[in-house]
């Protein structure tokens, strides 16, 4: 089985050897109830790199919503079961108060990517993300970093931050897997009920379909409001947005020549799920 390490002391003393040897390591940083699309994160970070930590923490900063944090799906047998089929070398799993002991007061505050649509809607989250992702690099020593463009905006956000503070990581974005009809692979679909998960998919069938009309020269605006009007009468209870951005600043974009991305949230059945696209 995979060495499960709960302290900074022990991950350190493990990559401290790895480093010496000259070993390169990459890191996979999650908070658990793993599937497919974090499995193939950890996937990737093996072809890739010489040793593959994944850590597994439900980071309590990056929660605005208790409840939210409360009810998130913990399950860490599983989670080892999986990642021993990559196989990984080490999962570092450290408890709340390994992390953010007593008189933890040092947090790292982003503006401009961070602020905009999951940064609105989520007050704090990215701020939450960037410390511990900082925090993770540092207790893991790792030359390379994964992260899904399932979350496109974390993704920017991680980017900038390395490039911001000169840490010394190498950020690798990885597609986002899939269920056989479309709907992003996350650890909150399991919370949907039979019927929310039937509907699920819409989300990526109407953010699709918008890409393509604007590909072929439809107006932003319609193809956008058209998008959030088959969801709503899917059955969504609420958009929150959808919009399409510059890929890599998030800031409204009407320039075709640059990468753009459309993003977009939506709640069915009390589950918020999250997707994007590229444009
Ligand atoms: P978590 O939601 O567990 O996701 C961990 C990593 O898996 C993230 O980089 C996320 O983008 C990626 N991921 C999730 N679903 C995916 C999918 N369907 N396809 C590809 N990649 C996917 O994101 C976090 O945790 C946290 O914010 C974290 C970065 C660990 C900081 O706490």
């Amino acid at each position: 089985m995979t060495p499960i390490l709960r302290t900074v002391a022990d991950l350190r003393a493990l990559a401290r050897g790895w480093r010496a040897a000259g070993e390169v390591i990459g890191v996979v940083p999650t908070m658990g109830a793993l599937h497919d699309g974090h499995l193939s994160l950890a996937r990737r970070a093996r072809a890739e790199c010489d040793r593959v930590i994944t850590t597994i923490f439900v980071n309590p900063k990056q929660f605005n919503n208790p409840e939210d944090l409360k009810k998130y799906p913990r399950s860490e047998e599983a989670d080892a079961a999986l990642l021993a089929t990559v196989p990984v070398d080490a999962i570092f799993a450290p408890p709340v108060e390994e992390v953010y002991p007593e008189g933890f007061i040092t947090n790292v505050t982003m503006q401009g990517v961070a602020q905009p649509l999951e940064g609105y809607m989520r007050p704090g989250h990215f701020d939450g993300v960037a410390t511990v992702v900082t925090k993770l690099f540092g207790m893991t020593l790792a030359d390379k970093g994964y992260f899904g463009q399932k979350d496109w905006q974390q993704l920017q956000v991680v980017l900038r931050l390395v490039r911001d503070l000169n840490v010394p990581v190498e950020v690798v974005g990885c597609e986002t897997i899939r269920e056989t009809d479309g709907l992003a692979m996350s650890s909150r679909n399991v919370r949907l009920t039979t019927e929310g998960r039937a509907k699920a998919p819409i989300l990526y069938a109407a953010i699709t379909a918008a890409a393509t009309d604007i590909r072929a020269g439809h107006a932003d605006r319609m193809a956008i409001r058209e998008a959030a009007e088959t969801m709503r009468k899917a059955g969504f209870e609420r958009v929150e947005y959808i919009e399409l951005r510059d890929a890599e600043t998030l800031m409204p974009s009407d320039d075709p020549r640059r990468p753009r991305r459309m993003l977009a949230a939506a709640w069915i059945d009390g589950v918020r799920l999250i997707d994007n696209i590229p444009v």
